[in-house]
């Protein structure tokens, strides 16, 4: 670059800018409300609006409904502190559509003079794809965890599939969240359709069911076969009261004759 002269130079600069996938404008604190005094192109097509109609404007402008105000506070703070900020906000375009906008905001000193420079990214399309994405797992997550309240008070998940720990994981609070939302104080998880990735996974479901008890809740796993229960029986510590059942029918008889010896004594 030094043997080109500062036109070149300049040029060359701004040929680099306007090909950038990144609006990037400069604004000028000295003068009255800090307004722009340059933008390249991708800015310009980023936002719709001309030349003529952003230069000499504070970027507010492309400010709407949707732009949250604590956002706008940040960017004021940090502006009046001459410090660096990054955030992502709603923007409008100047046909009024709006557009998250990927934004960082940096004080430049040039000769003792001191200007702002930001840089825009469109990143509407990255974020719906992320939010599609999330919706995505969040659906996996609900069919790889059906939690049903088949009668009151009582809730079932029937597992399927194989079984690892951070599906346990997974397992573990859902549960937890939905016996504390909905009052549940007999759940049910039910093996039959489950396979196994780790070696002693029954001793996993005691984490449920102390969990469980704290919260006043009972835990009972079917879909045991009887060898797998005398397993069961003999890894766990003799005071774990978690009851197992071959099948969720029996299960929940064993909750209906509980709940009605508790009516009948008290
Ligand atoms: C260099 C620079 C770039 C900016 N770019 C944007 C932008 O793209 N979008 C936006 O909503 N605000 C942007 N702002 C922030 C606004 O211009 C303004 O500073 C902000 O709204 C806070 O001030 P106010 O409360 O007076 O409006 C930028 C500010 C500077 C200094």
């Amino acid at each position: 670059m030094k043997e080109l002269t500062q036109k070149t130079q300049v040029t060359l600069l701004e040929a680099m800018l306007d090909g950038s996938k990144v609006g990037t404008i400069v604004t000028d604190p000295s003068q009255h409300d800090n307004p722009i005094i340059y933008t390249n192109k991708t800015f310009i097509e980023m936002t719709g609006y001309t030349q003529e109609e952003v230069i000499g404007r504070n970027c507010r402008f492309l400010q709407g409904p949707g732009t949250a105000k604590e956002d706008i506070q940040k960017m004021k703070e940090a502006i009046a502190d001459e410090k660096k900020v990054i955030l992502t906000l709603q923007n409008y375009r100047k046909d009024g559509s709006p557009f998250w906008n990927r934004l960082a905001i940096e004080p430049v000193r040039i000769e003792d003079k001191l200007y702002f420079i930001g840089t825009q990214t469109d990143i509407t399309l990255e974020r719906s794809q992320q939010q599609a994405i999330m919706a995505n797992e969040d659906e996996i997550e609900k069919l790889m965890l059906p939690i049903l309240s088949v009668q009151e008070n009582v809730a079932t998940v029937a597992l399927v599939g194989t079984m690892n720990l951070q599906r346990f994981e997974t397992l573990k609070v859902k549960i937890c969240e939905y016996v504390q939302e909905h009052r549940i104080e007999h759940a049910i998880i039910d093996i039959t359709g489950l396979s196994w990735n780790e070696k002693s996974p029954l001793y996993w479901f005691t984490q449920i069911y102390e969990a469980l008890r704290i919260m006043g809740s009972n835990l009972y796993v079917t879909g045991i076969s009887p060898a797998a229960a005398q397993q069961f029986a003999n890894d766990l510590d003799r005071d774990s009261r978690l009851i197992t059942f071959s099948t969720i029918e029996r299960a929940l008889n064993f909750i209906t004759q509980k709940t009605a010896s508790e009516n009948h004594i008290s």
